[in-house]
């Protein structure tokens, strides 16, 4: 997959895996990353599906309408894709943190309802729920920080508390951000997010 990788000035620090919104690059939340934690390594990745030149993590039918065989094939694909970064840079597979935006926070979200370790935490800024009808892995060692809009038309409220329930229902410990806005990322939830990755994962 195209990738952009950076190896961080601190090897315990975990590995930031950076997946874009719909239309978005490899490139859009280095920013956001560098923020979060100036010396954690860098992978950040583009999505592989195009829609209408735009890239995506996987194909959907419609607006909020995945193609869910194509969802798993992809989070498969991501997920092997991950593990041969690993080996080929050299990180910890075991120490993988997401930071993904809509579409990219999806495809996060997938990755966790089927498999339980490939990421041991995730930023999930709002996500959707990507897939339904799915015995969820044992989510224990996971933890997920989600910021949602209550006026977010893309994905309404009840979806973001569904994604709750079916994350904390399978072990996994989520804090959950509202705020007053729709889809957009804001700079407060990246605050939000950094504050809540600090004190799960760096302190
Ligand atoms: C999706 O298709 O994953 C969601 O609708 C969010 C987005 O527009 O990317």
């Amino acid at each position: 997959m195209k990738h952009i990788y950076q190896a961080g000035s601190n090897p315990n620090a975990p590995v930031l895996l950076l997946l874009h919104g719909t239309g978005g690059t490899e490139r859009d939340l280095l920013g956001v990353a560098q923020h979060i934690d100036a010396e954690a390594s860098i992978l950040s990745v583009r999505g592989n599906v195009l829609e209408n030149g735009m890239p995506r993590f996987f194909r959907r039918l419609a607006e909020g309408v995945f193609d869910i065989e194509d969802l798993k094939l992809r989070t498969e694909e991501l997920k092997s894709f991950i593990a041969g970064a690993a080996e080929q840079y050299g990180f910890d597979r075991h120490n993988v943190v997401a930071i993904g935006y809509s579409n990219g926070a999806n495809i996060a979200a997938s990755l966790m309802f089927h498999d339980k370790d490939v990421l041991a935490g995730a930023m999930l800024h709002h996500p959707m729920v990507p897939l339904r009808d799915l015995q969820l892995p044992d989510l224990s060692a996971v933890k997920v920080f989600i910021a949602a809009g209550d006026n977010d038309p893309i994905c309404p409220p009840q979806e973001t508390n569904e994604l709750n329930e079916l994350l904390t229902g399978a072990g996994a410990s989520v804090e959950l951000l509202w705020e007053s806005y729709g889809h957009q990322l804001s700079r407060s939830e990246i605050e939000a997010a950094k504050a809540w990755y600090r004190k799960m994962f760096r302190s």
